[in-house]
Formats: structure tokens, sequence, C-alpha cells
């Protein structure tokens, strides 16, 4: 998640104007900045790695004069952040600047076709864009069609601005599944990522939908459609938004704002090449023993990815606490064991710390991160980028289900490798995951207001008890950890067979138990367990498969999911727990941002 900026002036005062737009964008991504600015009919840029202050200090971007320009915060997927890999990104002579946000999925093979003739200075996949137009306009074509040109070329999602010194009067900005919206102001016009750039510069805004294509003059604004250059008319839209509500997308909270960007934050995870997963399958098929370690969320993502590499790719793997990892496995470590690490931040302290006993023992690191350049990723033999975009609440929530997908990928890529599953089963799996986001849309569509009523009449509750069977064991155990996290509510995670092992002592009516119970090969099992529960007085709230009527007619209350695959389920299952935990906070009155005595990243072991 990227934040672009252009901009088409009255005034020359492009390169402060962007500045401070950027430092607007920047809770979208930090890891890089750059602008491009067109004066005296030659396009300038300046770019690095770091946050906007921090270059700012080095190569002040307010110097920058010019009526025409476009800016750029990066939160890196493909290249690691540096200066090169930082936007705009030119084409060969430095004629055309371009910004994107989004990913190209079919960067790869456009960058072959196009390498032999054209200069690449970045490993990102945005630079085959400034490339393509390139092209275009070299074939005579204009910058409005030859950006339109090369947007039916490039496959995934993108919101891209570009500049021409060839024309000096305009900016032309395309759309498809990553934000835009052009600003329209006394001043000047321009195009933002979103709404909290425009802000101190107009309250005109015009939305630009998926498969448009804008071209911004300062008195003449104009869209048409990239399929066939169709004009499309636009009516302005009042913002109405604060700075703050603009960041968070008009929701109340960040946290929020990133259950709700799940579809998206997923889509963009299964937008990763093959490549990189067949990379680390290869790995795991080929070691004697692995071991999945983390902490927090990113633990449970482990605990589910160890069932999910059991059961689809036959293969046996360790989730361990990265803090436990190294008192309890260092000695049995050797070139043939391979541990995956996952972590958000990249950052936290316990894990990196693991990874330096398991380097000294010459184990293969691999691992799984939301953080490009960050320690963890410097430290692996080969990572997998999340592509979650920036987590700003401190629960992790969109990062765990991104977490989840790759792993499911992975195990999907382990099963191709070891023909360890039926081809059906296989491709079922496949198919669920690629509608997995369009699912949790019409999860989070249907539950949002139950969810919140179920907070309501059990905000006081002293309680709760989390509990699943199988790979639901880790969305218990995740469920529990948010309701901790954002409420403070001493509560318990349990696999649901465990209880008659000592937990069912602790039963009373003011503490509810959570039955996380899909249609599975446990559902038996589960259902005596929520019978075991209901007959020493607990209130059961059930989160089932649509018209379960046996666990309906037992609980007191129940959250109905869409029919999945059961590989499948926490992924989605997580999603009304994550609700759950956000809206009891808010019922008690809480900041589910920030909760007290956490941060966002654990840099200390
Ligand atoms: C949970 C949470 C923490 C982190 C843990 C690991 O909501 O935010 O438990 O999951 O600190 O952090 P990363 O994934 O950054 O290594």
């Amino acid at each position: 998640m990227c934040g672009i900026f252009g901009c088409v002036l009255r005034n020359e005062m492009a390169g402060p104007i962007i500045r401070s737009a950027l430092e607007r964008l920047e809770y979208r991504g930090y890891d890089s900045i750059g602008q491009a600015t067109l004066s005296s009919g030659k396009i300038f840029v300046k770019k690095d790695k770091g946050k906007i202050s921090e270059v700012q200090k080095t190569l002040n971007f307010d110097e920058m004069l010019g009526k025409l320009g476009l800016g750029h915060t990066r939160w890196a997927t493909h290249g690691m952040p540096s200066k090169e890999n930082a936007h705009p990104h030119l084409d060969c002579d430095g004629n055309i600047a371009v910004v994107h946000n989004g990913i190209i999925e079919n960067f790869m093979e456009l960058r072959k076709n196009l390498e032999p003739k054209h200069k690449f200075r970045s490993r990102t996949d945005s630079e085959v864009i400034s490339h393509l137009i390139e092209d275009y306009m070299e074939e005579g074509e204009n910058l409005e069609e030859a950006t339109r040109l090369t947007a039916k070329r490039i496959k995934g999602s993108f919101a891209v601005a570009a500049i021409s010194n060839q024309e000096h009067d305009k900016l032309v900005c395309i759309k498809k599944e990553s934000p835009l919206i052009v600003g329209v102001g006394e001043e000047g016009v321009y195009c933002s990522s979103d709404m909290s750039a425009l802000l101190p510069l107009t309250k005109n805004a015009l939305i630009m939908e998926d498969g448009e294509l804008g071209v911004l003059k300062i008195d003449e604004i104009k869209f048409i459609k990239i399929k066939n250059g169709e004009s499309v008319k636009k009516e302005i839209t009042k913002i109405e938004w604060t700075l703050s509500d603009a960041m968070k997308g008009g929701y109340p909270h960040f946290t929020i704002k990133e259950i709700n960007e799940q579809p998206t934050s997923i889509r963009n995870t299964l937008r990763i090449s093959p490549i990189y997963h067949e990379l680390i399958a290869s790995k795991l098929c080929d070691s004697e023993r692995i071991f999945l370690i983390a902490c927090g969320t990113s633990y449970h993502a482990c605990i589910a990815g160890s069932y999910l590499f059991s059961k689809i790719s036959k293969i046996d793997s360790r989730p361990v606490i990265a803090s436990e990892f190294k008192d309890q496995y260092s000695e049995i470590l050797n070139s043939k064991t391979a541990i995956i690490a996952l972590s958000q931040s990249g950052e936290t302290a316990d894990t990196i710390e693991a990874l330096k006993t398991v380097r000294e023992k010459k184990a293969s690191i691999l691992s799984i991160t939301n953080v490009m350049g960050s320690s963890i990723t410097r430290f692996s033999d080969i990572y997998i980028g999340q592509n979650s975009g920036p987590e700003i609440g401190v629960a992790a929530t969109k990062s765990f289900t991104s977490q989840l997908a790759i792993l499911t990928k992975l195990a999907l890529t382990m099963a191709t490798k070891r023909n360890s599953m039926d081809e059906e089963n296989r491709r079922e799996i496949d198919r669920g995951l690629k509608t997995l986001p369009s699912y949790i849309e019409k999860v989070i569509e249907r539950v949002d207001d139950k969810v919140k009523s179920i907070a309501k009449k059990y905000v006081d509750s002293e309680s709760f008890s989390f509990l699943g069977r199988g790979i639901n064991s880790a969305t218990a155990l995740e469920g529990r950890l948010k309701l901790l996290e954002l409420t403070y509510t001493p509560s318990l995670a349990y696999p649901a067979g465990e209880v008659k092992h000592g937990f069912i002592a602790t039963v009373e009516s003011n503490r509810p138990a959570i039955f996380i119970a899909p249609r599975d090969d446990n559902h038996n099992k589960i259902i005596n367990n929520i019978m075991e529960l209901k007959s020493r007085g607990a209130k059961i709230i059930s989160l089932i498969e649509k018209d379960d009527k046996k666990i309906i007619e037992m609980s007191d209350d129940y959250i109905e999911m869409p029919q999945m695959h059961a590989l499948l389920t926490p992924l989605t299952y997580i999603v009304p727990l994550q609700l759950f935990a956000y809206y009891m906070a808010v019922e008690k009155d809480l900041d589910p941002d920030k909760p007290r005595h956490l941060a966002k990243s654990v840099t200390v072991e």
C-alpha cells in the first residue's frame, strides 16, 4: 500500500506542495519517498530510502520548482527499500516519470520483453510502466493514449500517475483496484491515493473508478474508459472529512479499517509471484526438519500453518514460540533444517534472536514478513512479502490473514511437488483461496451488526473462553489474543477436546464460551463439547456454518458463516472474532488502536 500524489498547478510550487501531500500520505508507506517535477522542459527527480522527514533534510524537496509534478511514498513489495527502487521511475532518457501504487502481476514477462531495448534501473514491478509508455510514445502516441495502451498491457492492481516533458501541461492517471481520487482546487488540480493529501488543497473531489483514465490540465479535466477510450462524466463530491477521518478512510479507528481491508490485503498477498512460493516450497521439501517460529499473532499463523503442512502437503513441521526456540531446539539444528520465520514487522527481537542461533547452525532461514528490508528479511535466505500494507492498529489483523494465505499457498505448492493430495481436493482449496477475498467481504457485510450486538450484550462478562478443534484451535488462540489485547479481559483459549481435562472446572454463566465450530470432521465432537459446557451453565456463542440447526439450538447467540473448505475456515472465522474484540473495546470505551502497555513492534527480548 503505497501513496501517490500528482499536481498540475497555476504557480511553480510543485516541490513543497507534493512534499506536504506525501507527509499526509506517509501512513500508507514509509520506507522510501520520491518526487518528480517538470521545470524548463526537463524532468527533475529526487528520491531516496527513508522517512520523509529524514530524506527532506538531505534532499530538500521544497527546492523543486515546477507547475507539474508527482510524488510517492513507498511500502516495498517488489525490490527492497533503496534509492533505485524508490519512485518516481523514469523511461530510458528521463522524458517520462511515473509513480505507481499496486502490484503488476505480469511484470516479469513484460520486463523480459522490454529489457533488450530498455535501461532498467530498479528491481520494482512498477518500472515496466514508464518503459511501456516510452515505447508507445516513440511509436507516435501522445501521453494519454500511450498510458491507456500501457494500462491494457499490465495485469494486477494499479493507481498510476504519469508526466512527460513532451506535454508540459498535463498529468495522466489510471486506476484499477488501487484507490485514486482527483481533487479540483483554485490553485491546481491533483490526483491522490486518498482524501488525506487533498484536504488542505481542496474540498472538491472526483472519484475515479476501476478501468478509468484521467487527463488533468489546469482548466480542463477529462476521464475516459481504458477499455475503449469512451468518455466518462463525473460529479464533484464534497470532502467533509477531517485529516484524521481521511487517514482512517472514514472509519473511526485504524483497527476496524484494517479488519475491513482484509479482502484487499489478501488479494494483494495472493498476487505474489508463484516463483517465491516455488523457491521456499523446494527448500522445505528438501529439508529433514521444519520449524515455524514467531511470536503473538504470527505464532498463531504458524500453528495453523503446521496443520496445513501436514494435512495438505503431508509434511511434518513444528510451530514454536520464538522466545522458546533456542532453549529447546538449538542442539538439533543443522544444515538440513529449514526454519520459516513469520513476522509482520520483521523486527521482533525474540524472532531475530532465534534466527541468530539458526544461522550459527547453518539451517536455512525462510521468512514471511510485511516489511521488506526489515532485519528478518536481511537474515533470510529467501523471503516472501505479505503485501498487507502498513498495519497501524497495534493489534495484528490483516497481517494474520495474509500470513495464513501465504502458508496455504505454500502448502499447496508442496502438495504439487510431493504429489501428496488428490488433484481435485488440491484444486478445491486453491479455488477457495482465490474466492476468499469476496467471501470475507460478504462475511463482514453480513455479520458486522450481529457481532456488534453480541459485544453489547456480553460487555460485562467476567471472562471468555475460545474453543476450537483441529486447525481452528489456532483460530481460538488468535480470537482470544485479540480480545486480550483490545479489552484486557482475562480469557482462555483451548483445543475444545482438552476442556474436560481441567478447564471445565472454571465454567460459570458469566464466563461465556465462544465455539469455533464449522461443519468439518470435528463437528460431532465439538457438539459434544458444547453440550458439556452448556449443561454446566455456560452461555454459548457459536461461529457456525449457515443453517447448522443442531448448534443453533444449543447456542445463546450464534454467527452464521458461508460454507467453505474446512482448511480455509481459520481465514474467515477469525474475522468475526476480530470484530468482536474491536466492538468490545468500543463498548468499554477503550482505544482499540493503542492498547495500553503494548507496542506494535517488540524490539526487546
Ligand atoms: C498481536 C500482536 C503481537 C504480534 C507479535 C509479533 O495482535 O500484534 O502479538 O503479533 O508481537 O509481531 P511480529 O509479527 O511483528 O513479529
